[in-house]
């Protein structure tokens, strides 16, 4: 099996805190110490724009999340570590892939619906205040992806569709130019808990109840014994189901260690104590980190070095991958002849086309797609692939007439007009 790579970026929109670092930074740096993958980790900056106004803040955010990224032990020398802005490819790659994304597919990105929802719900027009960035945004997180081929990204649970997106791009990309991108997955980990912040909801910048990762030792002690708890007194047994306090530690901590606290909130332990607990077991986890990190913030030039080096890295690759790209769809100096190869896909592209494939069911099957690559007609599965091409062919031959004799049925349908049309290029193909 050839080499997974891996890929992921965070948008330098805020401060680190610790849902981040036990739901992200933390099970990516150690994936990225595997030997059998080869991973792309990077500042996603042009997102950023898209949410902050703010030119300082942007700067700053992308200052504390490469230190901390360093700090929590990602190894630049071995890892692909890069600041998405300093990739000019990537914008450029925006563009080609916003050239075969369905507006209507954007319409459905969850962050642009909410938004419009949003308006709808307060009387407004749907777009107002909506950027073109926002809605474009999943665009640019497919050419983050496919820059870098990447099979796998790993992402919280509200990423999945934008993935699934980049999925579909690469899919009409290589069905209109020819297989360039790889198709991604996205890697949910399922068993990394989410973090309750101090109110006890899910620890979100939204909610404002965050406890940074790299804040002071001091200020994390106070902010830990401000976490909310019941008012069970000392001695009275605590429930550690629903407590932020025990899942907090739970996360930094052994099972051994776990399976200790929770027979001291069966013993009653008192809050402040349990507190104390919860901090020095978080703090000697972190302050190592910590001392690096501090060392690292005084040294933005150190970073900045670092961050060129991994953007030479990156475009090593991205470089002569859009220089491929370009020419995939035309973007070509005038004195080069178009090859012949490149004439012949030409030709393939204007007309709608039959693919067949088996799948993991064992059965096999056909899908009819248009010139643009969308899905016109799939078939349920067929025994054999004899009878799969015998059914493609009485559909080239007798059109939508056919449709209704053959069996098995159909899983998708596109309707009669335009199954009508493409169809017709199978009877008399244009000249
Ligand atoms: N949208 C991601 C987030 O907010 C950040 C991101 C940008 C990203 N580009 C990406 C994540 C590419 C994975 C791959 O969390």
């Amino acid at each position: 099996m050839k080499t997974q790579r891996v890929l992921t970026g965070i948008t330098t929109s805020g401060t680190p805190h610790l849902g981040n670092y036990v739901g992200a930074i933390r099970p990516t740096v150690r994936a990225s110490r595997l030997a059998e993958v080869e991973s792309f980790y990077f500042l996603a900056d042009y997102h950023a724009l898209i949410k902050v106004g703010e030119p300082a803040r942007v700067q700053r955010s992308t200052l504390e999340i490469a230190a901390t990224w360093l700090a929590c032990g990602l190894d630049p020398e071995r890892v692909t570590f890069y600041r998405q802005s300093d990739i000019p490819e990537i914008p450029e790659l925006t563009w080609l892939l916003t050239c075969v994304t369905g507006k209507g597919v954007l319409n459905r990105a969850h962050a642009y619906k909410a938004s419009v929802d949003k308006n709808t719900a307060a009387g407004v027009d749907a777009d107002a205040g909506v950027t073109a960035g926002l809605f474009m945004y999943p665009v640019l997180m497919g050419a983050d992806i496919l820059m870098f081929n990447a099979h796998q990204v790993p992402v919280g649970r509200d990423q999945i569709q934008h993935i699934e997106m980049a999925r579909d791009m690469a899919s009409s990309f290589n069905h209109l130019y020819g297989e360039h991108f790889t198709l991604p997955e996205a890697v949910i980990e399922e068993h990394v808990a989410t973090l309750p912040g101090l109110d006890g909801r899910k620890m979100s910048k939204s909610y404002d109840n965050t406890i940074p990762l790299f804040t002071p030792r001091e200020q994390l002690k106070k902010l830990i014994l401000g976490i909310v708890t019941d008012s069970r007194k000392p001695g009275e047994a605590k429930s550690t189901e629903g407590s932020a306090l025990f899942q907090l530690y739970q996360a930094f901590a052994t099972p051994e260690e776990t399976a200790a606290l929770a027979r001291a909130f069966a013993e009653g332990i008192a809050w402040g104590d349990a507190k104390l607990a919860v901090f020095e077991r978080l703090d000697q986890e972190i302050a190592p980190m910590r001392e690096v990190y501090d060392r690292l913030i005084q040294d933005p030039a150190r970073i900045e070095a670092t961050l060129q080096a991994g953007a030479r890295k990156a475009r090593a690759i991205a470089t002569p991958f859009t220089a491929r790209l370009r020419e995939a769809v035309g973007l070509r100096r005038l004195d080069s002849a178009a090859s012949p190869a490149s004439n012949t896909k030409t030709a393939r592209t204007q007309a709608p086309s039959f693919k067949q494939y088996r799948e993991k069911d064992g059965l096999f099957y056909f899908k009819l797609m248009d010139a643009a690559g969308q899905l016109l007609l799939q078939s349920e599965g067929f025994e054999s692939p004899r009878q799969a091409a015998q059914a493609i062919a009485r559909l080239q031959q007798s059109g939508v007439a056919a449709l209704s004799e053959i069996q098995p049925r159909w899983a998708v349908q596109a309707d009669a007009a335009t199954l009508t049309a493409a169809l017709s290029h199978f009877q008399s193909p244009p000249p």
